[in-house]
Parts: C-alpha cells; sequence; structure tokens
C-alpha cells in the first residue's frame, strides 16, 4: 500500500477508547511514529498512562494540542470525544485549526456544517467506527465535506485501517444510518449472543460450554456467508428440513416478530442518531 502517512501528524481531541485504538492500531501496523501523535486528555493520570505506554505527547488543553499540529505540512485534528461534551470541545478548539487543516470527527451527530463553522476550516471528515475496532476488527462509514482534496481522502482511508475495514459514503445522512447499522450493531450481536448462551444454559449445558458453542456458531456463520457469498436465507433453507429442528425454531422466531423486534431497534437508533445531530 502506499504510504499517505508519511509525514503526517495527528492529534487527537479527548483520548478515550476510540483514540486510543486508533493509536494502538496505527502504532501496531507501522503506520505511523509515535512522534508524530498528541493528544489531549483532561486527566493527569489519563495523559501519564498514553504517554507512558505509546510514547506519544499529550496536553491538557485540547487547543494546545490542535496548535502542537497546526502548521506541519499534513495534519489532521481527530475529535474523539462524547457527543455531551462536543459543544465545549468545539469552543475550545475554535481558532486552534488552520484554514486549510483537515478535521475529522468520530463523534456521533454532530454535523460536518456545524464543525466546518465553529472551527474555520471546509476540510471534514466524518466517520462513524465501532467497538471490534479496539482489536482492529472494526467497521468504519466515513464521508467528508466537498473541500476535502483526494490527498486527503487517501490520508483518511489509510488513517481508518489502523481500526479494520473503512468505506466511504456518499452522504452525511449515511453516517446517522451506520451509527444505527454498524456502530450500535455489536449492541444487537451481544444481545444475540448472551440469550443463545442462556438459553443453552437452561437446556443444562454449563455456561463455558454454552458460551463456545454460541460464539463459534456466531463466528462460523458470518465467515459460510461471506465465503458462499450466498443470501442468508438461502443458507437458512439449507438446514432447514421438513419438519425438523429449524422449521421448529422459525416458526417460534417468526411468532415472536423477531425481524420486526430488530428493525424497529435499528430504525429507533438511527432517530436517536439524528436527534443528537440537532441537539444544542
Ligand atoms: N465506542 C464506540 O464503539 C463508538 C463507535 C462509534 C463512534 N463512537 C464515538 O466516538 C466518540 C468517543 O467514544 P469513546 O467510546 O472513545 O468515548 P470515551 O472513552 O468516553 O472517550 C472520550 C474521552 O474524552 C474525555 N473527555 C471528557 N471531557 C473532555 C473534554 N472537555 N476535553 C477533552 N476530552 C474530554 C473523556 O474523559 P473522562 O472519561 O474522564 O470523562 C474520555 O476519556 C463518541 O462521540 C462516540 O459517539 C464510539
Amino acid at each position: 500500500m502506499k504510504d499517505h502517512l508519511e509525514n503526517v501528524h495527528l492529534s487527537f481531541i479527548g483520548c478515550g477508547v476510540m483514540a486510543e485504538s486508533m493509536i494502538a492500531g496505527l502504532l501496531r501496523q507501522k503506520l505511523i511514529a509515535a512522534d508524530r501523535i498528541s493528544g489531549s486528555h483532561p486527566r493527569e493520570s489519563r495523559r501519564r498512562e498514553l504517554e507512558e505506554r505509546y510514547g506519544i505527547r499529550t496536553f491538557e488543553s485540547n487547543a494546545e494540542a490542535a496548535k502542537s499540529v497546526r502548521d506541519k505540512p499534513s495534519s489532521c485534528v481527530v475529535v474523539t470525544v462524547k457527543p455531551q461534551r462536543m459543544s465545549r470541545v468545539l469552543g475550545d478548539l475554535n481558532g486552534s485549526v488552520a484554514n486549510d487543516g483537515l478535521v475529522m470527527s468520530i463523534v456521533a451527530g454532530t454535523l460536518i456544517e456545524r464543525i466546518a463553522k465553529e472551527l474555520g476550516t471546509e476540510h471534514v471528515v466524518r466517520a462513524m467506527p465501532n467497538t471490534p475496532s479496539q482489536i482492529g476488527a472494526g467497521i468504519t462509514a466515513w464521508t467528508c465535506s466537498e473541500a476535502v482534496t483526494d490527498a486527503e481522502r487517501a490520508r483518511v482511508r489509510q488513517l481508518l485501517t489502523a481500526l479494520g475495514k473503512e468505506l466511504y459514503v456518499e452522504t452525511e445522512n449515511m453516517i446517522d444510518m451506520a451509527t444505527s447499522l454498524s456502530a450500535t450493531g455489536p449492541t444487537y450481536i451481544f444481545m444475540v449472543m448472551e440469550a443463545l448462551t442462556d438459553a443453552g444454559v437452561h437446556l443444562g449445558f454449563s455456561r463455558d460450554i454454552a458460551k463456545e458453542l454460541v460464539q463459534e456458531t456466531m463466528l462460523g456463520s458470518v465467515k459460510f456467508a461471506m465465503e458462499s457469498h450466498k443470501h442468508p436465507a438461502e443458507l437458512r433453507n439449507m438446514v432447514t428440513s421438513p419438519g425438523g429442528t429449524s422449521a421448529e425454531a422459525i416458526y417460534q422466531m417468526e411468532k415472536g416478530t423477531l425481524r420486526t423486534v430488530l428493525s424497529k431497534a435499528v430504525y429507533a437508533a438511527y432517530k436517536r442518531a439524528v436527534e443528537l445531530g440537532r441537539k444544542d
């Protein structure tokens, strides 16, 4: 892969779980050297932890962290705080980003237009990762303003590979859609995983055995679906014999409106994501 991160300097604003996943992934994959990464965090103990663990430079002030990369040739400020902190952080960063500076936000809700207006740059990216990013197995949907150049887009793509796969989407609404489907996605999967494990325990398996049977079944089913390129309904039909166990189980899942419940959950999460963007 061509190195689009050569000479890039990054500053993470609010170094929590997602920022750390990105920093760890970038360093693990040797995409960038630690001396080209900085970040901010309000707590001294957290700053010390990040410095000791990764050798990066840290700041208490969000503005100082952003300024530390402002005059570098190809820098990127990555905003990684919780949505409820966004107003305050945008205020902190006002005047600290160069006019044509690249800013990437992974914060749910806050719109590109608002970030551009408050930070005074047209070069804004919105990305939506998910928790498997913590082990480099995430999927991140991202989009950007028109002003973001081809070189910056290539830089963003490579940056996001630190978290796993990346997928460019055409519109900002699709970021809200991805927030409900892939970013909230692990919640649906974990709940199904938990429910099936409990069902195994109900049958009489020990929790360890039930957990292993369920996890391997989920993992294998996903791999099988991906490798076979078959529609899930076709794969399901292959194991549904007339009058058999799958047919019985399908009848109960349909009766319990499993599909409708999942669809309603995704739609509710989408509406919440849109709402977060309209707040304050
Ligand atoms: N986690 C996910 O799976 C996921 C997926 C997609 C998108 N996101 C988005 O990613 C963002 C970060 O999520 P996260 O899970 O990494 O959250 P997180 O671990 O809470 O990280 C945010 C960090 O910012 C710190 N902070 C609080 N106030 C601050 C301030 N005024 N200035 C600078 N830093 C401040 C927090 O410190 P304290 O802990 O001391 O408050 C925390 O360490 C969120 O906006 C979320 O929407 C997360």
